[in-house]
């Protein structure tokens, strides 16, 4: 860290980055900004973020991703592990491979905070070409019903042993904004494409 190619660099978020990112979640995630964005603060604010990266382009924060943190419910232990959420990049630069560069970031962030495990919420498709799997694969349970299977998946980390199964289990934050999963009709819509496929 920094990571930089073809003029484009990764690199932790600080607290003036702020209003950058605020800017590119409002773009990317048009009516659901301000809630993305709310949580966002939460999260900062009780110091459940782990850590903010951006990816900045001439000089402009072009896209953002952060992880939170969050816990499996294992039989031995409660984990400690980290939720990717939101990952954005501006509208006008999407297509060009930075988010993929955000993603290709999180694996030694992720490890450097000593995390096994790294979960999201997503498409299955997009996520699953860039390494992510099912949780389920591995014996880790979505933290609601309401996220369809496939899109609850996890990066497995070299902190990763195979006791560490169990629910996932998102801190308070998620659940007072009401931003875990989707709600019909919306899940419904989702369920729909995901059985199509
Ligand atoms: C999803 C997102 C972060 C991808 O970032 P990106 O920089 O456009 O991604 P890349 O250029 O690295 O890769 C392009 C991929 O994104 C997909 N994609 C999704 N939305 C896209 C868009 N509006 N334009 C271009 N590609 C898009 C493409 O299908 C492509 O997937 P593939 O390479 O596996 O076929 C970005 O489109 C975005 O911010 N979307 C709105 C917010 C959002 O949905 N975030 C994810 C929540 S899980």
């Amino acid at each position: 860290m920094p990571q930089e190619h073809d003029g484009l660099e990764v690199r932790e978020a600080g607290d003036v980055d702020t209003p950058a990112v605020e800017a590119v979640v409002e773009g990317a995630f048009g009516d659901q900004g301000a809630s993305v964005n709310d949580v966002m603060a939460r999260l900062r604010g009780v110091e459940d973020m782990g850590v903010e990266l951006v990816a900045v382009e001439d000089g402009d924060v072009v896209g953002c991703v952060a992880l939170s943190r969050a816990w499996v419910d294992a039989r031995e232990r409660l984990v400690d592990v980290l939720v990717l959420s939101p990952l954005a990049v501006a509208p006008d630069r999407q297509g060009r491979g930075i988010g993929t560069a955000l993603l290709e970031a999180v694996p030694a962030v992720a490890e450097r905070l000593g995390a096994p495990l790294v979960f999201l919420e997503g498409a299955p498709e997009f996520y699953g070409r860039r390494g992510w799997e099912p949780a389920s694969a591995h014996g880790l349970q979505r933290p609601s019903d309401r996220i369809p299977e496939p899109a609850c998946q996890v990066l497995l980390l070299p902190g990763h042993e195979p006791w560490m199964t169990g629910r996932l289990v998102y801190p308070d934050v998620w659940w007072r904004l009401d931003l875990v999963g989707l709600r019909d009709p919306e899940l419904a819509q989702v369920e729909e494409t995901l059985t199509a496929r």
